[in-house]
């Protein structure tokens, strides 16, 4: 299926997730809108130019990453900018993601064994109701957690005349250990989104998903959207 625009050969379910989501079109799915994708990878831009002004700034060893910005004194500078950035960036994330990560009751106990057998691979959370399964809601909430403790923490570093030295020694300490649990996280999250769960990752680029993938990641999801009838398209 497709359609012409512009001269242009545009597939129909590529062409519907420019501003619809949540709908079957053929034998894909949209999972994300082109407003989705594009708050997320504004995100994840801005989170890498943090991490590669940060980090040589924070321990030697990374040095080298400055290189990418010109230089340790270029990255100093602009790492404060970066991260107000990114956490803007986030704040529209937050936002727009809060409906769609509302706790369903079937979805406590995500801290303990449902998160143990997810990662043994034991069972998918199959039976889960809504778009996100548990894990992904509470991922969600902790990055957006962390965006607001590394903000906080990162202001009296960026002014530190206007704080006392105790405040500004809290913060380092606050900045760096948020910084870690965020990077380990998010190593999990790009593992979880590309080669951990084939067919995540289009999400992300085309939009779509198929409709094997939606069966078998979020069930629920796939009978909302189709209304319950796989045979239904549109
Ligand atoms: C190269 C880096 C990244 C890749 C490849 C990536 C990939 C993805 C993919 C494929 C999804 C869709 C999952 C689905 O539809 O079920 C997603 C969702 C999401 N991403 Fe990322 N992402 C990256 C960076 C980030 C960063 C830096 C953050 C930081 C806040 C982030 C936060 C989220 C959140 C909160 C969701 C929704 C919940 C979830 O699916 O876990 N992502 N990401």
């Amino acid at each position: 299926m497709s359609s012409v625009t512009h001269g242009q050969h545009i597939e129909a379910p590529v062409l519907t997730a420019r501003s619809r989501d949540n709908v079957a079109v053929g034998d894909e799915i949209v999972r994300h809108r082109f407003a989705t994708r594009l708050i997320h990878w504004s995100v994840a831009i801005t989170f890498f130019l943090c991490v590669i002004t940060g980090m040589p700034i924070w321990i030697p060893i990374f040095g080298w990453m400055a290189a990418l910005v010109g230089g340790l004194e270029v990255a100093r500078l602009i790492h404060p900018y970066t991260g107000v950035l990114f956490f803007i960036a986030s704040l529209f994330q937050y936002f727009h993601w809060l409906p769609d990560m509302h706790f369903e009751k079937d979805q406590k106990g995500w801290f303990g064994p449902k998160l143990v057998s997810y990662l043994r691979w034991d069972q998918e959370p199959a039976t889960e109701g809504g778009k996100y399964n548990g894990g992904q809601k509470f991922f969600f909430y902790m990055v957006n957690l962390a965006a607001l403790g590394l903000l906080l923490s990162g202001i009296p570093m960026w002014f530190p005349l206007n704080f006392p030295p105790w405040l500004r020694e809290v913060c380092y300490l606050v900045h760096d250990i948020t910084f870690i649990l965020f990077f380990c996280s998010i190593v999990a999250h790009i593992y979880l989104g590309t080669a951990a769960e084939p067919g995540t990752f289009s999400a992300m680029t085309r939009g779509t998903v198929t409709r094997r993938w939606a069966r078998f990641h979020h069930p629920q999801w796939f009978r909302d959207v189709t209304g319950g009838d796989e045979a239904k398209r549109t």
